[in-house]
């Protein structure tokens, strides 16, 4: 959601490897309890499988994401949808709830994020979110950090996602004006046909100023540090994701 090069997602190879990721935060949207007539800013709405399932329940949804494709894909199913970062929001006093699922952790400007949303509610507007916390993907964070500590050449590893604790995002909250009502950390073993497939959709940004031997290079020597440590002949890869999930309200 960051930077020039995470903006590029094609919804249907992200769907076919990824599906999951929208599978999985049914809970998020049973935490969110949207109601009849509601108006839903759902924020990195993706292609729209989510906000399908909002509006299903009876509310109105707005979709904004920072991906053409997406928001090409969203607009498809019959969404309302805007390109639009949430560092970027220009809403005010417009929505009784906000909405965001595995895109919080692609900000790393979360007080800015975390204000504007606040901005885009109206008074006892509730923020309900799931992104990854803690020490989410320390694995697959710490073996690209090792490739490039091992390659002078590939210049200095920046990770470039915000993984809060419960501590951190609750404080932040606050300090926003929000009355935090549920915050958790989930840990969220999350299984994946191919660890090379993960790593072609979500290191773009990492990799963005690596050539295509480097990348090359990159791929196998992560796969080969990650292997012993996410794959099982018996479950296959299964990366070390941990959800930090959340109910707030001004
Ligand atoms: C995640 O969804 O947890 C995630 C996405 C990209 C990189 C690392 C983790």
């Amino acid at each position: 959601m960051k930077t020039e090069e995470t903006n590029k997602w094609n919804p249907q190879e992200y769907n076919k490897h990824t599906s999951f990721v929208s599978a999985l935060a049914l809970p998020v949207v049973d935490l969110l309890a949207p109601k009849d007539g509601e108006k839903i800013l759902d924020a990195g709405c993706g292609d729209g499988t989510l906000a399908v399932e909002i509006e299903k329940r009876g509310a109105k949804v707005i979709g904004v994401d920072m991906s053409s494709e997406m928001i090409e894909a969203c607009r498809n199913r019959g969404v309302e949808a805007y390109i639009s970062s949430v560092t970027e929001l220009k809403y005010e006093n417009e929505f009784d709830a906000v909405f965001s699922n595995a895109m919080l952790h692609w900000v790393l400007d979360a007080k800015t994020a975390v204000y504007n949303i606040s901005k885009a509610l109206k008074p006892g507007g509730r923020f309900v979110c799931e992104f990854g916390g803690g020490n989410n993907a320390y694995a697959l964070v710490s073996a690209m950090q090792e490739v490039f500590d091992k390659h002078d050449d590939f210049g200095k590893f920046n990770s470039p996602w915000y993984f809060p604790s419960v501590k951190e995002y609750k404080t932040l909250l606050e300090s926003e004006g929000f009355k935090v009502e549920y915050i958790e950390l989930i840990p969220r073993p999350t299984p994946m046909d191919d660890i090379k497939n993960w790593l072609d959709i979500f290191t773009n940004g990492v990799t963005k100023n690596l050539t295509k031997e480097q990348r090359e290079i990159f791929v196998k020597e992560c796969e080969e540090i990650l292997h012993p440590k996410l794959y099982s002949d018996k479950k296959g890869w299964v990366l070390d994701y941990v959800r930090l999930r959340v109910k707030a309200r001004l």
